[in-house]
């Protein structure tokens, strides 16, 4: 077992993992149950991209996940459910009765005549029947593919037809506060074109109206009553995938990154345990939703593999008030609480009174996840919610790293505030110059990259390997890049200090700026927009559009609103634009391209240097720009 102790084991692991990383991964990967162990640990590199992790192994996660703890464990709590009422007593499942409910569910995936190789997407609230579902997936051999509820009925259509899946399964509402979010309404809407699903599985939440179509969309308690509990789990190549999680890049359409079944399962395994440092009577809470790459490996996969007690919440931070998350650990006795600046920094911005109504004692380790959390909110966070006696682990990863990469490992390793600190053995991370050169200097900053392949490491882009070359290797090749900033300090720890490239990062959704030019650029009278972000109290980042629109001179307001309306279609409320700025013309370089960084000044407030502005074309518009400026 490659629990990591203390500070020595810590630096020992490191060791050893960089002198012999197949002999450090296979131990780890041997904790897990495999049905037939590998040939080789792990081959491949990152110039021909063909990085394979325990291959000729087979397995399965929800072998993993479950089956493997009934014997020991299976009494034990696998999920703590709380639903957004607050008046509803929190749900328990334990491993065995998870164990059937996913077997349960796999059958009724199984009836529906889905193999091994299928994709099924979700999109769901946050039920337990989202957690069931994908373990279902998973036990099958179907691919999950989980799209945020948050999202259009475009976008979710956009990722359906991406990835061919042939089941969707979806919720009649889900609850947010008190408003109902029409998730089976908008399944309709994006299924006008999407040929490839075949049905439809309806869980009921929130029983209101919904229309079901004939022959394509099925209640689930209706299938569930020809389903059966006993589904022995399909054995699943190493490299098999597992699940398909779209996000955000610089450009183009959100890419599908994809993970496989080996690796994966056992990277989410050995940094949960290790960042995290759980007992077994403790109880961990990942805020996030199931539809974020957090969701799924630190709410669903880490804990389970580990045999812990997850949390899972439906609502809103501050429904029915701000004090909601307190209470919830108060409530339940959560040890461990993992969460998004964004949310600390929103209750932080509340009275006091939502926080010291609570008593909080049951807390051991707190979490930071998502984007960059500033000295401020981890101080408060620290004092307030930690009490001054809880380590905070600042979790750095991303949707393609598959899990936590650098982070401070809790009790064992030191916490600096608002620094993710030091990698995690057998993660090389480096920081390279504009040319791609090394940095070798200790102190140092430079764009974050990672030398050598790891277990979780996404293996491509659904149905386009290319653009996973160009996106993550073509930077800087043999090494992938992060789309991150960093800092170094003296003695190694490092600080993220944010996207280099053109993603944002908006309450800890990460959007492009190209997507919401593109969902901008469908109101007829747009001529040209540039989006940036722009520091935001709460969000992090907030978005700021400039555009060229003739018509908006008459009606701003009206515009501004269509504008948010044509985003809302396309994208969905998360990358609602917060400044739309009118302008006559973008600064733009000889060669055509937007002179982003002039842009990028005025949304942080900051016009006193542009900088050099005569390879501009057209330097009158700066000017009007500054003048116009909403910051
Ligand atoms: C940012 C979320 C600073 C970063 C797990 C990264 C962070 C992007 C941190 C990935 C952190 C995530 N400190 N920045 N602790 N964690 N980020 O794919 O910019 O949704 O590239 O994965 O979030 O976002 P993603």
């Amino acid at each position: 077992m490659k629990t990591i102790h203390n500070f020595d084991e810590y630096l020992r692991q490191v060791e050893e993992a960089k002198a012999n990383p197949t002999q450090y991964w296979g131990e780890v990967a041997r904790d897990l149950e495999w049905f037939k162990p590998w040939d080789q640990v792990s081959s491949g590199n990152f110039s021909e991209l063909n990085i394979k992790w325990f291959e000729g192994a087979t397995t399965n996660m929800s072998t993993n996940c479950l089956d493997r703890h009934l014997k020991t464990r299976g009494h034990q709590t696998a999920l703590i459910y709380v639903a957004n009422d607050p008046k509803q007593a929190p749900l328990k499942i334990n491993y065995l009765e998870l164990h059937q409910k996913v077997c349960r569910m796999a059958s009724v995936f199984t009836n529906l005549g889905i193999k091994k190789g299928d994709v099924i997407c979700f999109y769901m609230g946050m039920v337990p029947e989202l957690m069931i579902g994908i373990l279902a997936a998973t036990r099958i051999g179907a691919i999950h593919s989980v799209v945020f509820g948050g999202f259009s009925a475009q976008s979710l259509a956009g990722r359906i037809q991406d990835c061919e899946a042939k089941l969707l399964v979806t919720n009649d509402g889900g609850h947010r506060g008190d408003k109902i979010i029409p998730l089976k309404q908008v399944c309709d809407e994006a299924l006008k074109e999407c040929p490839s699903i075949k049905t439809v599985i309806v869980h009921r939440r929130t029983k209101n109206n919904i229309s079901m179509t004939e022959d394509r969309d099925f209640w689930l308690h209706d299938l569930e009553t020809t389903a059966t509990t006993v589904l022995p789990a399909t054995p699943m190549k190493s490299e098999d995938p597992l699940f398909i999680l779209y996000t955000s890049g610089s450009t183009g359409r959100p890419k599908g990154l994809m993970h496989t079944t080996g690796g994966y399962m056992v990277y989410a395994y050995h940094t949960f345990r290790n960042v995290f440092q759980m007992k077994a009577e403790d109880i961990f809470w990942c805020t996030a939703d199931i539809g974020w790459v957090t969701g799924h490996t630190y709410l669903t996969y880490g804990p389970l593999l580990n045999g812990n007690t997850t949390v899972m919440y439906e609502g809103l931070p501050v429904y029915p008030d701000a004090g909601r998350f307190w209470n919830i650990i108060d409530q339940l006795k959560v040890t461990h609480f993992y969460t998004a600046p964004t949310a600390i920094r929103a209750l932080q911005a509340m009275d006091l009174s939502f926080v010291s109504k609570y008593k909080l004692d049951s807390l051991k380790v707190l979490g930071s996840v998502g984007e960059p959390i500033n000295e401020e909110a981890w101080e408060w966070y620290h004092r307030n919610i930690g009490k001054g006696r809880c380590p905070i682990v600042d979790t750095w990863w991303q949707t393609e790293t598959g899990g936590i990469m650098i982070s401070p490992l809790a009790h064992v390793t030191e916490c600096i505030p608002a620094h993710a600190t030091y990698p995690l053995p057998g993660i090389s991370p480096i920081l390279v110059d504009s040319s791609g050169k090394e940095i070798t200097e200790i102190e140092a900053e430079g764009n974050l990259c990672i030398k050598s392949p790891w277990p979780g490491i996404a293996r491509t882009v659904w149905g386009d390997h290319e653009r996973y070359r160009h996106t993550y290797f073509g930077s800087y090749p043999g090494m992938y890049f992060t789309g991150d900033g960093a800092r170094r300090d003296s003695r190694g720890n490092y600080r993220i200090t944010g996207r280099v490239d053109d993603v944002i990062n908006v309450s800890g959704h990460r959007l492009g700026t190209a997507e919401i030019e593109d969902a901008i650029n469908t109101h007829p009278d747009i001529v040209e927009s540039a989006v940036v972000g722009y520091p935001h109290k709460i969000k992090g980042q907030g978005i700021y559009a400039f555009c060229i629109c003739p018509h908006a001179l008459e009606s701003p307001e009206q515009v501004r609103q269509e504008l948010i309306a044509a985003v809302n279609k396309v994208i969905g409320p998360i990358a609602k634009p917060d400044l739309i700025q009118f302008v006559t013309g973008l600064p733009k370089t000889r060669s055509g391209k937007i002179m982003r960084r002039i842009l990028r000044k005025v949304g942080e407030g900051d016009v006193s240097n542009l900088g050099d502005t005569s390879t501009l074309l057209n330097p009158e518009v700066v000017d009007e720009i500054v003048k116009g400026k909403l910051r």
